[in-house]
């Protein structure tokens, strides 16, 4: 973790000081208080990191940087209402310590401040295809929250249905991330698709992870309800393998709890178990590993220098993550 120390002390002192208004209060405390929560910051070190691998020193790329950090901090918020979830970094959720409306509020504003910062990226950056590309990269976000929303009420999602929805919920902006760290280096159009391309996978197989994780860590230490997915209905890689593998007795008793839409404790405990007897952890551990392997493998194109570097052991340091 020791070389991403630069990378995280600089975003957190950024971050520091954005200086967000002190009223209204319900406004921005809860923007205050999840930016303070304990993060990863995985975005807007891919932001940095594509800056410098594509030959501009870093610091142009931070305006970048928390512009898609904000971003994510603003979904999170408004996810965790849709997820009924109540912690998230090891607290309660916005909605929780406070209620929906601020929550919705407080979200739309850091949507608003992650737009703002853009304002403050070089003049000669091409600020067009920036705004294109995150304006487009969000939407994308709601598009794929959309889905794993319909795909509560279904029974029949495909893998390549999952795949499309995790890609925009996820994969989006880790792609956009990249991408404008790019822009902001002036890198040419070769280097913006391989980045891109490295995001979509990367943000895959992040994805699959957090499935995975979801059932695997310990609650403690990843910040979340354990088997949070499994109470919402979730249709999560594991979820999809388990419908498609189980045995007739199985699979009854599983369609009726999903439903029902009512799981309890006892039932959640009981898919997990499922997971295990049926091997499909393991799966999603090797679909995981593919798209990992697939972000490196984009990442050929560029040549090899210390930012590469980071970004490489950045991957090595998420492919073992527990949180
Ligand atoms: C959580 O993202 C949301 C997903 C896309 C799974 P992170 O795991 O990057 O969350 P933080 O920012 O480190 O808390
Ligand atoms: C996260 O998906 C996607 C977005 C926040 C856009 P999840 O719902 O799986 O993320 P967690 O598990 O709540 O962090
Ligand atoms: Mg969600
Ligand atoms: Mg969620
Ligand atoms: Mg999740």
């Amino acid at each position: 973790m020791d070389f991403l120390k630069t990378y995280a002390t600089l975003i957190e002192s950024e971050i520091h000081q954005l200086n967000l208004p002190e009223t209204p209060k319900t406004l921005y405390e809860p923007q205050r208080y999840i930016l303070a929560s304990k993060a990863k910051r995985v975005r807007p070190m891919l932001t940095l990191m594509a800056t410098g691998m594509c030959g501009e020193s870093i610091e142009k790329g931070i305006p970048a940087a928390l512009a898609v950090e904000l971003v994510h901090n603003f979904s999170l918020i408004h996810d965790d209402i849709m997820d009924q979830a109540d912690s998230r970094r090891g607290s309660e959720t916005v909605h929780i310590k406070w209620d929906e409306s601020t929550a919705i509020l407080s979200g739309d504003g850091m949507l608003i401040q992650a737009m703002i910062q853009l304002h403050y990226v070089a003049d000669n950056v091409d600020h067009k295809k920036l705004s294109r590309v995150f304006l487009e990269g969000i939407n994308k976000v709601c598009e794929g929250q959309a889905l794993d929303m319909e795909f509560e009420n279904r029974l029949n999602v495909t893998p390549d249905e999952y795949m499309d929805m995790i890609s925009g919920k996820t994969g989006a902006l880790i792609s956009v991330s990249l991408v404008m760290g790019g822009i902001c280096a002036k890198a040419d159009q070769k280097k913006l698709e391989a980045l891109s391309e490295v995001g979509y996978s990367l943000g895959r197989a992040f994805q699959v992870q957090d499935d995975i994780l979801d059932v695997i860590a310990d609650p403690e230490k990843f910040g979340k309800k354990k088997g949070g997915d499994i109470y919402e209905g979730k249709k999560t890689y594991l979820m999809l393998k388990l419908l498609e593998r189980c045995n007739k007795e199985d699979g009854k008793w599983l369609i009726n709890c999903l439903e029902n839409k009512a799981m309890n404790q006892d039932d959640v405990l009981r898919v997990i178990n499922l997971y295990e007897k049926y091997g499909i952890i393991d799966d999603a551990e090797s679909l995981m590993k593919t798209y990992y392997l697939k972000a490196e493998k984009a990442l050929e194109i560029f040549e090899e220098t210390k930012y590469k570097g980071d970004l490489l052991q950045l991957i090595n340091f998420l492919k073992n993550r527990e949180f």
